[in-house]
């Protein structure tokens, strides 16, 4: 984690953009971490999450814009850094993205990759995170959202590796939670899976995915919730 924010630390540009930037966590991160900036734009296709974080940074140099990662109407090396979060599982058509997202970056731009995996040997309160991110995933399908399982750290690896870019570094960490069973983060949690499945009340498969939901909500009682291991990969273009 040290390297990383060292590392990160040293990266600086004028527009940074931030490709389905849902509420603006990866915003807000890197606001804090980078060296120097003038400008994030964030692009989304959801308009409840776009209205959201544009409320959110109202005060801020931050422009978040509506907008499909396939098909960006930026013009080509727009921006000085490029960046995704905890997304490349959200995308129906990457390699688009991907493309998409090295077309507006400027030449020697640094182009970011931040994604949770799902390998083995995490902690029972981290693979509640992952568990809870595959069952949303599919009642997401269910209503047509693109979302599917978070992938394995060789595969977003080579994903990384095969973007083509020069001075490739990688980390890995795993955000370290105060209390992983904090009562009241647990109570929202809770409440989240609740909701979350009402949304598909009328499917066939209703039944037994509220009944995966009461074994989640179980399981984040007994072991609490720590975010999962995730990997962060920077190169150039
Ligand atoms: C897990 S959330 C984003 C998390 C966010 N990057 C963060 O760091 O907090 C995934 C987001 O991808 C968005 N999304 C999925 N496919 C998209 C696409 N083709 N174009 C733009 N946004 C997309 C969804 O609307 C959702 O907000």
């Amino acid at each position: 984690m040290e390297k990383l924010l060292k590392k990160l630390g040293s990266i600086f540009g004028d527009k940074i953009l931030d490709v389905a930037c849902g509420r603006g966590e990866f915003i807000g991160i890197l606001m804090q971490v980078l060296k120097d900036y003038e400008k994030f734009v964030g692009i989304d296709f959801s308009d409840k999450i776009v209205k959201f974080a544009q409320e959110h940074f109202k005060d801020k140099p931050v422009e978040i814009i509506k907008m499909d990662a396939e098909n960006m109407s930026f013009a080509d090396d727009s921006f000085d850094v490029v960046g995704i979060q905890n997304s490349l599982h959200h995308m129906l058509k990457l390699d688009k993205v991907l493309y998409e997202m090295k077309r507006v970056l400027k030449p020697k731009g640094n182009f970011l990759i931040c994604e949770m995996h799902c390998e083995d040997g995490q902690t029972q309160a981290q693979q509640n995170h992952i568990k809870i991110h595959h069952w949303c995933a599919e009642i997401d399908t269910i209503l047509n959202i693109p979302h599917k399982k978070t992938f394995q750290r060789e595969q977003i690896k080579e994903i990384a590796e095969n973007l083509g870019l020069t001075n490739m570094q990688s980390f890995e960490y795993s955000f370290p939670m105060e209390n992983p069973k904090d009562e009241e983060f647990i109570e929202r949690l809770v409440k989240t899976i609740t909701s979350y499945v009402e949304r598909i009340k009328e499917h066939k498969d209703y039944e037994g995915l509220k009944a995966e939901g009461e074994k989640l909500k179980k399981s984040l009682k007994t072991f609490g919730y720590a975010p999962a291991a995730t990997l962060f990969f920077i190169g150039k273009k």
